[in-house]
């Protein structure tokens, strides 16, 4: 296969200046829990740095009993072990850790809210602002409790001031629960003040999906079921279950991973154009194809859906063990590490197109990727036999790593024959802009503090997610069919998920195939 790469755009792109976030104390719930560690400090670190927080201060409460010099300490070591900062010198330290202070107390006793409102005044008397943002950063468990002592405490009001909160994922684990949190809520903020976050669409290449399908009048046309044979959506890691066995053997692949990130890439890759760029226009249209993706019938769930555990294996020359032997996880353990399905949506632009979704731990490589297939050509005119089949146009967009867009085609080879190869064109974030991406936190907690929610779940949008999953679950806990598959850790996962697609004359591509004109 050869190559067309696209030259990098000769302009050099700045890095744009980012905007500034509103005045406010970002009140972190969960404040010596891994998340605030591995994302939100670093992220709310590099904002700092970049400018964005001139009068944002951070307020965290754990467990924990620690002074404030210790909570600093814990803070430094997380920055320091970051990936996302490079070096931290002194004076960039000592403007980050005179934001920060520290509170301990029980999440679920109200003196602990009464002290954190205490708390919020006296940082106010010293200069800080009054609007507060809520990051809650727990275990989910400890949701509905946080909100309803804020609700008690009077800290979810906004008077002259904002209050926001941020709820992680996951979102409830069901429809009935997503239901109840979401009931729980808004029974003390609006809407509005509610940002439920997806970390996937704080991604920039994420983002560009819209920019790719909107912003250029080449692509919208064949967007639909007249050009489209069926889209492929890959997330695969090749990291395992790591240390989070607890948390995974209750979650599995379906729950972690298919609720959320690839429901989300799939309505952005289906969605119709908005009216505006704007919340309420954006979630309206992602809302409406979730509506119209059709909900498996039991019987459906064993033929459109594939379950899987990896088994031992080899990643990057490194032997793996299989997912059973894992520290945490049950010898008998009937979790799914990899999960595909194959969605329809029934609406008018794509009736009768499947959209395969498909994500695993331990798999071969590292690849998130949406590859639109579209179909042949009414006639085969370059064939040299009858049955000679000419490659499809298939357009790749590629999220991570090696972010970028590829278009597969056909072209002439070289020669006095009349016969075709497939070559690639493609487009390199790296090399394209030469500048670096914020990382998905530093995107959204910026947003959240600039009151821009276009890239938050809204309430109907959560439940008509797990709407389309949890009669999956259902059916797989009830009826146990499909089987639990087992993939080689280092694979490309099951041959069940291959079967899925054959089925229908599809293929997944295989996780190697992506372009080399990024690496
Ligand atoms: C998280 C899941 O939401 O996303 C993890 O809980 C997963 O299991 C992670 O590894 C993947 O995110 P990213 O940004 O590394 O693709």
């Amino acid at each position: 296969m050869s190559a067309v790469v696209v030259e990098p755009n000769p302009v050099k792109f700045e890095q744009p200046t980012l905007p500034s976030a509103e005045p406010c104390v970002v009140v972190i719930f969960g404040a010596t829990g891994d998340l605030t560690k591995r994302k939100l400090m670093p992220a709310l670190c590099r904002l700092l740095d970049q400018g964005c927080l001139e009068s944002v201060g951070i307020l965290g409460i754990g467990r924990n009993p620690m002074s404030e010099d210790e909570f600093q300490k814990m803070v430094r070591e997380a920055l320091e072990s970051s990936k996302k900062i490079e070096h931290l010198d002194e004076e960039q330290w000592r403007k980050f850790s005179e934001r920060l202070h520290y509170m301990a107390g029980e999440l679920d006793d109200e003196n602990t809210y009464n002290q954190v409102s205490t708390r919020l005044e006296e940082l106010a008397k010293e200069g800080a602002s009054k609007n507060r943002l809520f990051y809650l950063a727990t275990p989910p468990s400890l949701f509905s409790e946080i909100v309803k002592k804020l609700g008690e405490s009077g800290l979810a009001n906004e008077d002259e001031q904002w209050s926001r909160i941020v709820i992680e994922k996951p979102f409830g684990r069901d429809l009935e629960s997503a239901k109840a949190l979401n009931a729980e809520v808004l029974q003390v903020f609006k809407e509005s003040q509610v940002y439920r976050i997806d970390h996937y669409l704080g991604k920039e290449t994420v983002q560009n999906i819209l920019v790719f399908r909107f912003g250029n009048s080449m692509f919208e046309p064949i967007w639909n079921r007249n050009y489209v044979d069926y889209v492929e959506i890959t997330a695969a890691e090749s990291v395992g279950v790591g240390s989070r066995a607890g948390y995974y053997e209750e979650a599995g692949a379906l729950r972690d991973m298919v609720a959320n990130h690839l429901l989300q890439l799939l309505t952005l890759t289906a969605m119709e154009p908005p009216v505006a760029f704007d919340a309420d226009s954006v979630r309206e249209e992602k809302v409406q194809v979730l509506r119209s993706i059709r909900r498996l019938k039991p019987e459906q769930i064993a033929e459109r859906t594939v379950r899987a555990q990896y088994g031992p294996g080899e990643i990057d020359g490194e032997k793996v063990k299989g997912y059973k032997e894992e520290e945490g996880v049950k010898p008998d353990s009937q979790t799914e590490t990899y999960a595909a399905i194959e969605f329809q949506i029934s609406n008018w632009r794509w009736s009768g197109v499947p959209f395969y979704v498909r994500t695993g731990k331990h798999l071969g490589r590292q690849l998130t990727e949406i590859a639109v297939h579209l179909k042949r050509t009414p006639q085969a005119l370059f064939a040299r036999t009858p049955d000679e089949e000419i490659d499809p146009n298939v357009i790749a967009l590629r999220l991570q790593p090696n972010e970028g867009i590829t278009v597969n085609f056909g072209a002439k080879r070289p020669g006095f024959e009349m016969q075709t190869a497939t070559v690639h064109m493609d487009f390199c974030y790296a090399s394209g802009f030469g500048v670096e991406s914020p990382d998905a936190y530093e995107m959204l907690l910026l947003d959240v503090m600039q009151g821009e929610a276009t890239l938050f779940i809204r309430s109907d949008e959560a439940e008509a997610q797990w709407r389309l999953i949890t009669p999956i679950e259902e059916a797989w806990a009830s009826r146990g069919e499909p089987k639990l598959a087992t993939y080689d850790a280092g694979s490309d996962g099951p041959r069940e998920a291959d079967e899925l697609l054959a089925r229908n004359g599809h293929r997944w591509r295989r996780l190697d195939e992506t372009s080399a004109g990024c690496e």
